[in-house]
């Protein structure tokens, strides 16, 4: 069957055909409208600004998937749509808009859980991953370890208590120079420097809990570059982005091993997904420990870690599968429960 995914949780607009039923996973199109450029003279998203951008685009871009498909809107089994979480302003829009599409056109709604969605990407990567499995979702709102024990069945198992990963790294990127969001250029830059040039604290809480915290790791950070300016010191940049890449790198991956060893002993595979997702030295780290630990790893294409239309697509393909419809009542939640 063709679903038709949208999302619109943040700063991208997208729209994506996608076919799935047993055995099939395929994606016919996947239109996204970035609006990264209209946030970035502001250093970050702006909610109302993003409202405003998605109403702009969400009708031009579900056209264009279902042109780049090659489909109408008779062909679309189910309407797919991100509900939550994410900014209450800017997921109205997408819900609004599915939900007319699906009234109108006799179409079943469905309801999908963005940080489901991530996960969803790794099953268009892998057409042979299944759960159980554990799953590390590391985006610009998320920091999380879930026991994934079907398709639909999710246990938090750690979580930050804070900010998130991708958050952090975007605003020590904006402190150092880099334009919004800075995840992609701290990446890049972390390669040119001495990953023990600062001396930064671990994300990773100590003791049992899996749990981190991104806050601490953030304002030491930010002492050291505040520190440097006033003394009129030059910041050593390759080495804060190499440092500090590091830092989170380390974390993730010791609360990783420790839930291998831990509530996910016996998991097979490890999926890591979410816009953090395409970090290079995060993407090694966790493939090198699944070696050691002789745990298959699967982690989407770069294209489907960012957020996206197919992964809302997919997820809801298999809420599809439970029977679990939407309908005109449905709302938005800026919170990760409905
Ligand atoms: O999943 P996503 O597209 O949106 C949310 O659901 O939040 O994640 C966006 C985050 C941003 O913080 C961005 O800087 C980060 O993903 N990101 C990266 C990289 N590419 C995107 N962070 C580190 N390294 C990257 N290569
Ligand atoms: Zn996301």
């Amino acid at each position: 069957m063709y679903i038709l995914g949208m999302e619109s949780s943040c700063d991208e607009t997208s729209a994506a055909v996608v076919e799935m039923a047993p055995g099939t996973r395929r994606i016919c199109s996947d239109i996204i409208a970035s609006q990264i450029d209209v946030h970035r003279l502001y250093g970050g998203v702006v909610p109302e600004i993003a409202s405003r951008a998605h109403i702009e685009a969400v009708s031009r871009i579900t056209a264009e998937a279902l042109d780049t498909a090659g489909l109408s809107l008779s062909d679309i089994g189910a309407v797919a749509v991100t509900t939550h979480p994410g900014l209450i302003g800017a997921l109205l829009v997408g819900v609004n808009f599915a939900k007319s599409l699906a009234y109108g056109h006799h179409i079943p709604l469905i309801s999908v859980n963005h940080i489901h969605g991530h996960v969803a990407a790794a099953y268009l990567t892998d057409p042979t991953l299944e759960p159980p499995f554990l799953a590390v979702v590391v985006s610009g709102g998320h920091t999380s370890l879930f026991l994934v024990k079907t398709y639909t069945d999710f246990e938090e198992i750690g979580a930050t208590r804070d900010d998130a990963a991708g958050e952090s790294f975007d605003k020590v990127g904006r402190v150092i120079g880099m334009p919004y969001p800075g995840g992609a250029a701290l990446d890049k830059l972390a390669y040119e420097g001495d990953p023990h040039a600062y001396d930064l604290p671990s994300p990773a809480i100590a003791g049992d809990t899996l749990d981190f915290s991104f806050s601490g790791l953030k304002t030491a950070a930010l002492n050291i570059i505040n520190s440097a300016q006033q003394k009129g010191v030059e910041l050593d940049r390759a080495g804060m982005a190499a440092s500090y890449t590091e830092a989170v790198v380390s974390g993730i991956t010791k609360k990783t091993g420790m839930a291998l060893s831990g509530p996910a002993r016996g998991v097979k595979t490890l999926v890591l997904a979410g816009g953090v997702a395409a970090n290079s030295h995060l993407r090694a780290s966790l493939e090198a420990l699944c070696a050691k630990r002789r745990v298959r790893f699967v982690v989407p294409d770069r294209s489907l870690c960012g957020d996206n239309g197919a992964m809302i697509a997919a997820a809801g393909y298999f809420e599809y599968e439970k029977g679990r419809f939407a309908d005109t009542s449905l709302n938005a939640s800026a919170c990760d429960d409905m």
